[in-house]
């Protein structure tokens, strides 16, 4: 029996925790040949490869090497170029993970050269169409053949949507599995000790959202409550490339690195990263991960947005949403409070990659037809 030849697609760093369980199952399984294609998207060594080493991935078979550029400029290029790899070398099935620009581009190639086509991480929606995100999530959900998602609220936005009840899946949050995989080493890294963190001492914060870090009014008001948050409890920040260059080109980063309390630090790899935020006492962040991860670990977590595309992390897990004006009230709020863990949303078990490689095969072996026609949504 010939193998099925599965490409993953690899882009920036909240990618490769998505992929790694899903490459180390599927490369388990004779069935398969599994390939992974790194966009270039993320290149920075503490952005990309220390992702590679942590997560046990391979070097990538195929590398496009994009890099930074504008929104079209990368999608574009991606596209150029995944189309390339294709025409010479066809994969049966190509896996999207995400919301980022890579994740379309690469959706779009496939559509197109009628290769199938899974977004693993589907239905997640902010409503928020400012944020490139969520562009990025409408587009792909349209065109993709297979949608796994990882909780109901994403499953009934795709029904709402149109989409068709069979491309849908639950097959639960694919992080977690990263984190279980991984569980022994992140909890023996020294990473808190070599920095001299007690447990539930410290804060960790992460910002790159355009909207908080690329405005220098918003940055310079995040940047006055982070201040005065660590008085409060101390800070350790890991700066994103993006933030560092907006911190630096608007003379916020001096101002910031002086604060007593807050240690800036270059962005960390996977398993020194958890090390720090499974004993966190709070996270304050903007990134979609980390409403994740802090919901599974029980970390209380403040997220600097009006929305989020991951409600399931508030109505059930520990997120809470504030904004550039209220963050050093909800710090107080929690550091008053007693920790509630909040509960763990149902199937982000540390299994979701063996649900998706059976979900594969079921479509592979039972090929379900597709007319290409989506049901007439309600007339107006
Ligand atoms: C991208 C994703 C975002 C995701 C984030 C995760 C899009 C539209 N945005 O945002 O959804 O949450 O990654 O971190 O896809 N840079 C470096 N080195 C790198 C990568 C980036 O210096 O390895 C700098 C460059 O100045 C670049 C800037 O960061 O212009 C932004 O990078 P880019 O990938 O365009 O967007 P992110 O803000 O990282
Ligand atoms: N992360 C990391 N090191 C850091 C910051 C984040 O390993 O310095 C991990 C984090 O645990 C999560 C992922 O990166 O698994 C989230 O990536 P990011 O915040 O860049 O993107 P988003 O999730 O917002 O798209």
């Amino acid at each position: 029996m010939s193998q099925t030849i599965v490409h993953l697609i690899a882009a920036a760093r909240p990618n490769f925790m998505k992929v790694a369980p899903l490459f180390h199952a599927l490369k388990s399984d004779p069935e398969f040949a599994v390939r992974v294609v790194h966009t270039g998207q993320h290149y920075d060594s503490n952005m990309s490869d220390a992702f590679f080493t942590d997560l046990g991935l391979p070097a990538p078979d195929y590398h496009l090497d994009v890099g930074s550029g504008t929104h079209a400029e990368q999608t574009g290029t991606v596209m150029i170029r995944y189309e390339k790899i294709c025409l010479e070398s066809r994969p049966d099935w190509t896996v999207v993970v995400g919301d980022v620009n890579s994740t379309a581009a690469i959706a779009m190639v496939c559509a197109k050269l009628h290769i199938p086509v899974v977004h693993l991480e589907a239905g997640l929606r902010s409503g928020d169409r400012r944020m490139p995100e969520e562009i990025n999530r409408l587009v792909t959900d349209a065109i993709c053949d297979l949608l796994w998602t990882p909780s109901p609220d994403a499953d009934e936005n795709l029904l709402r949507e149109g989409v068709p009840a069979d491309r849908i899946e639950r097959v639960g949050n694919i992080m977690m599995d990263s984190y279980e995989l991984l569980r022994d080493k992140i909890e023996s890294a020294g990473t808190r000790d070599e920095m001299g963190l007690a447990e539930r001492s410290y804060g960790l914060v992460t910002l790159h959202r355009p909207a908080n870090v690329d405005d220098p009014g918003v940055l310079g008001q995040l940047v006055g409550q982070l201040l005065q948050a660590s008085e409060q409890i101390e800070l350790v920040f890991p700066v994103h490339p993006r933030t560092l260059k907006s911190l630096k080109d608007h003379g916020l980063y001096r101002k910031l690195a002086a604060g007593r309390r807050i240690r800036l630090v270059e962005p960390v790899g996977y398993i020194q990263f958890m090390n720090l935020l499974t004993k966190a006492r709070l996270a304050i962040t903007d990134s979609g991960g980390l409403q994740e991860e802090t919901t599974y670990l029980g970390v209380p977590c403040l997220t600097l947005r009006p929305n989020t595309e991951r409600p399931i992390t508030v109505t059930q897990g520990t997120n809470r949403l504030t904004g550039a004006d209220r963050l050093l009230e909800a710090v107080r709020d929690i550091l008053a409070a007693d920790p509630s863990a909040g509960q763990c949303p149902e199937l982000w078990d540390g299994r979701t990659a063996q649900r998706c490689v059976a979900s594969l095969k079921a479509r592979i072996h039972h090929p379900r037809p597709s007319s290409g026609v989506s049901p007439m949504r309600d007339a107006c």
